[in-house]
């Protein structure tokens, strides 16, 4: 059995996973990434818009809390809004230091332009590729500083001990499937294991995120016993290309591009929707109003509106915005300096994930997580635009550095079960918690006996079984199981949600979790398949689509990105608490725990939120 140690193992290579190496190489530990994709492959490089730091007079990171705070339609908690707000512009600079191409003003500064729900124009940008070159800057420090990368291998199961409670738990490693050889091989991680595997977009249909974006950090984590918090809380942003969901940059209309309806009015305004900020209300507002106006029959084609940034002139597209016009050009065949771009809102960004402290650490011993898989809960219910780069490199940041072994304090967003507030709510759902056998990888009994390799011997063992299994049967293909999931997630737990709607996607993604009991890889070869690698996939998306769906259906009030028809109100009374679900004897758990406004030097006061 092929076994390597390191005292830190990073899962993924997006802006987290190469900020969290960096930082674990710069405390001096022996770091590797472990990640399915190459670093510049990572989704990270997708990301446009830019990076919000207050970095200008003017602004202060006071500001920038606030205004995430807001935004976060008072879901956040306080000492994690405040962590980002506070490290990101010291972030910002190092990134500048080691070389990254910022977009400039003609005195040399860095540019920073106007975001959605911002009160300060605070997004640092490099272009409309701001995500591309971070992913270059940072893998270049990666390069420089020696780092072992371990690319195409696919991280499929942590290695954790078995105990009872999952806050006794160990994390000592994970199994990889090393994509090149068909090899099934352990990490042993001396430290600790960081999860830094972004997004799981492919839970929908119609999404900005890229294929490979599918969870797989917290539906891992989550089998291992990790709750996940906030899973309801999905971004749709609200300029994707109707076609095929490439995202349109909200630097597009930071930069003054203007949305029209069908009928050519100027709706964020002129409906009401946003009187003041209009096209830069926060992401949640404007995803609502595109979608108002398609379903009131003043959209085009009943399906979409228009982006025009046509009345900037060339000259500032080309300097600011060009990746914008390739986009368009290549994805939807419209030149944006002559036409205005057709978009909608599509799947962009998971607000929910494996829950941590503002260190990144979980419950679970030894177990890290950050960027968008984590929930360190700086978004709330709601992310704003130009918040996720900033939240990949400071989490990203200092989960390295603790899991190296910094001492950065005692942490104040609370963690664990023991974190509970409430107990464990009876769900109105349809059919019964279906039963994976998801925790099978983990240790026989009394982990605290076993060594660590062992532990992770064990876990390569039963995946090697399983994986095995899967290549050898003859059944149902995953790719049927995922389309129908994702299809039950597209048509119900989108924008807007009522209660039969996602009942309806329940029956069907537990549907989905009796047929993959039987699935089968078609494609029999043991390097480069990439048919098992999706079938691995998908048991990940089903597991991210069931807990959305179950802290969605719960959740009986409208906040951020989470509205529902029979619920038009928040209920501040009822509902300033996190969603919070694990997965510990075979079937989901769900509980609750308050949200953290007490700030450094204030409490955030909930407040209404208009734009
Ligand atoms: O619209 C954008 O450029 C995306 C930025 C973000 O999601 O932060």
């Amino acid at each position: 059995m092929t076994m390597h140690e390191h005292d830190v193992v990073v899962v993924g290579a997006g802006g987290a996973g190469l900020r969290a190496a960096i930082a674990a190489d710069e405390e001096g530990a022996d770091v590797a990434m472990v990640t399915k994709l190459h670093p510049v492959r990572s989704h990270t490089g997708a990301a446009e818009g830019g990076i919000n730091a207050a970095l200008r007079d003017g602004d202060d990171w006071e500001l920038h809390a606030y205004d995430t705070m807001k935004g976060s339609d008072y879901l956040g908690d306080a000492p994690a809004i405040e962590t980002l707000a506070q490290d990101a512009p010291e972030e910002v600079i190092q990134l500048e230091h080691w070389g990254m191409p910022f977009s400039r003003e003609d005195d040399g500064r860095v540019s920073q332009r106007p975001f959605g729900g911002l009160s300060f124009p605070r997004t640092t940008y490099a272009g409309a590729e701001t995500g591309h070159h971070l992913l270059h800057t940072m893998y270049e420090q990666v390069v420089k500083r020696g780092i072992t990368v371990y690319d195409e291998f696919y991280v499929s199961e942590l290695a954790v001990t078995d105990h009872d409670e999952p806050e006794d738990r160990e994390c000592h490693g994970c199994v990889a499937y090393d994509i090149k050889s068909g090899e099934v091989v352990g990490f042993r991680a001396k430290n600790g294991v960081i999860l830094a595997t972004g997004g799981d977009g492919q839970v929908f249909n119609h999404t900005t995120n890229a294929v490979a974006n599918t969870g797989d950090g917290p539906a891992m984590a989550y089998r291992a016993g990790v709750p996940v918090e906030d899973m309801e809380f999905v971004q749709f942003h609200p300029t994707t290309l109707p076609s095929t969901g490439v995202l349109i940059s909200e630097g597009v209309r930071g930069e003054g591009g203007i949305l029209y309806n069908g009928e050519g009015e100027r709706f964020m305004f002129e409906h009401g929707y946003a009187n003041n900020a209009g096209e830069l209300a926060s992401r949640d507002v404007v995803s609502r109003a595109e979608l108002t106006e398609v379903n009131e029959g003043r959209g085009v084609n009943d399906e979409y509106v228009y982006l025009d940034m046509r009345h900037l002139g060339e000259e500032r597209i080309y300097d600011r915005l060009e990746n914008i016009i390739h986009l368009a050009e290549d994805f939807e065949g419209v030149n944006p300096t002559e036409e205005p771009m057709p978009v909608k809102p599509g799947q962009h960004y998971h607000m929910g994930g494996i829950e941590t402290s503002e260190h990144g650490e979980t419950c679970v011993s030894g177990l890290y997580a950050a960027g968008e898989c984590a929930c360190a809960s700086v978004h709330g219910s709601n992310r704003l635009g130009g918040n996720a780069l900033p939240e990949l490199i400071v989490f990203g940041a200092r989960a390295g550095h603790h899991a190296a072994g910094r001492d950065l304090g005692e942490a104040e967003v609370p963690i664990g079960p023991s974190a509970e507030s409430e107990p464990e709510e009876s769900l109105d759902t349809p059919v019964e918690p279906g039963a994976l056998d998801s925790t099978d990888g983990d240790v026989a009994a009394d982990g605290a006996l076993v060594e660590p390799t062992e532990v992770v011997e064990h876990a390569v063992d039963y995946e090697r079984t399983r994986i095995e299994e899967m290549l050898e049967g003859d059944g149902t293909n995953h790719a049927e199981i995922r389309e129908d999931l994702q299809k039950a997630m597209t048509e119900n737990v989108n924008v807007f949600r009522e209660k039969e709607g996602l009942k309806k996607a329940l029956e069907i993604i537990r549907e989905c979790r009796e047929r993959y009991q039987d699935v089968a890889v078609s494609d029999p070869s043991r390097t480069f398949n990439t048919d098992l690698i999706h079938t691995i996939e998908t048991r990940n998306l089903i597991d991210i689509a069931e807990t959305i769906t179950l802290g969605a259906l719960a959740r009986d009030e409208f906040r951020g990105a989470h509205w529902r028809r029979e619920h038009q109100e928040r209920k501040d009374e009822d509902w300033l608490k996190h969603t919070m679900i694990s997965w510990n004897d075979g079937a989901p758990k769900l509980y609750y725990k308050p949200v953290v406004l007490e700030g450094e030097n204030k409490e955030y006061e909930p407040k209404v939120r208009s734009y």
